[in-house]
């Protein structure tokens, strides 16, 4: 090598040295497209891309699809639950069926619950017997796609808790037509005889257990459901008029 070319090649490298630490090519600077920012380089314009068909996103596998839409392979509703049941699962069921279903089911599920009172349609009670021989599949897709008037609970209640209302259900059904052999003997010899007086103990069960709520109001309302089914809202055509005064 040349002086001449020695020379210039220094002079290259100082003057990639100096040229490198004006341009910051570092974290604050980098490359990037910020979210929802147009790009030029994409035929669609968008920087954002979808996903590609068939992505699961971490978490978001649902292999056990019995589990999650309460169908067999062929499609049909399935018959038995995808899921173990005891009792802490059933009881679960209990309070998420008294905070989401109740309301217009009823605490006893004979489709009278407070809303229902107060003109939204009646659901039909659970203690038919078309319900009673429904497939769990069937009140599963009720809860996550609606049913008629009744709008979906997809987005408030997640799976699992889906089929521990069910379980819930099934008790409540079994509840209504258990027969009293069934019972254990120390269990049966408490069940009071048809007509016979209350015991001190089983009013007392009663007293802190009541099928009906204690609440006034339940009782200002009728028996009967208060519209005729078909039609919605307490001020429709048929609503039940109230002698209490417009609560606001
Ligand atoms: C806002 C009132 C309301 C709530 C809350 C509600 N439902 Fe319903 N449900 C209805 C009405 C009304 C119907 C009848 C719909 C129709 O026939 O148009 C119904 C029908 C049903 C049926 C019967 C479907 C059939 O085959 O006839 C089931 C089962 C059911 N609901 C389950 C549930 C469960 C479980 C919950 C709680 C997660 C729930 N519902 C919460 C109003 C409600």
């Amino acid at each position: 090598m040349s002086s001449k070319t020695k020379l210039a090649a220094l002079v290259l490298a100082g003057l990639g040295v100096a040229l490198s630490g004006c341009a910051r090519l570092d974290m604050q600077d980098q490359p990037k497209y910020k979210p929802q920012r147009p790009s030029e380089f994409f035929a669609d314009g968008r920087s954002g891309r979808p996903e590609l068909e068939g992505t699961v996103a971490r978490g978001e596998m649902q292999e056990d699809s019995a589990f999650y839409s309460g169908r067999d392979e062929k499609g049909d509703d399935i018959a038995g639950f995808p899921i173990a049941v005891d009792k802490a699962f059933i009881q679960r069921g209990q309070e998420r069926y008294d905070i989401y279903c109740a309301p217009c089911h009823g605490r006893i599920g004979n489709g009278l619950g407070m809303v229902v009172r107060r003109g939204f349609k009646a659901p039909p009670s659970y203690h038919i017997d078309r319900l009673r021989n429904a497939p769990v599949g069937h009140f599963y897709d009720v809860i996550s796609n609606g049913y008629g008037a009744m709008l979906n609970y997809a987005a408030q209640i997640q799976p699992r808790d889906r089929w521990a209302i069910i379980a819930y259900i099934r008790a409540l059904q079994y509840s209504e037509n258990a027969n009293v052999n069934d019972l254990s003997a120390d269990v049966r010899s408490k069940v009071p005889a048809v007509g016979a007086p209350l015991t001190p103990e089983q009013k007392a069960a009663e007293a802190s257990q009541p099928l009906v709520p204690k609440d006034p109001d339940f009782y200002n309302f009728p028996a009967e459901p208060a519209t005729p089914s078909g039609v919605p809202g307490a001020r429709g055509v048929g609503a039940y008029k109230t002698n209490q005064p417009e609560r606001k």
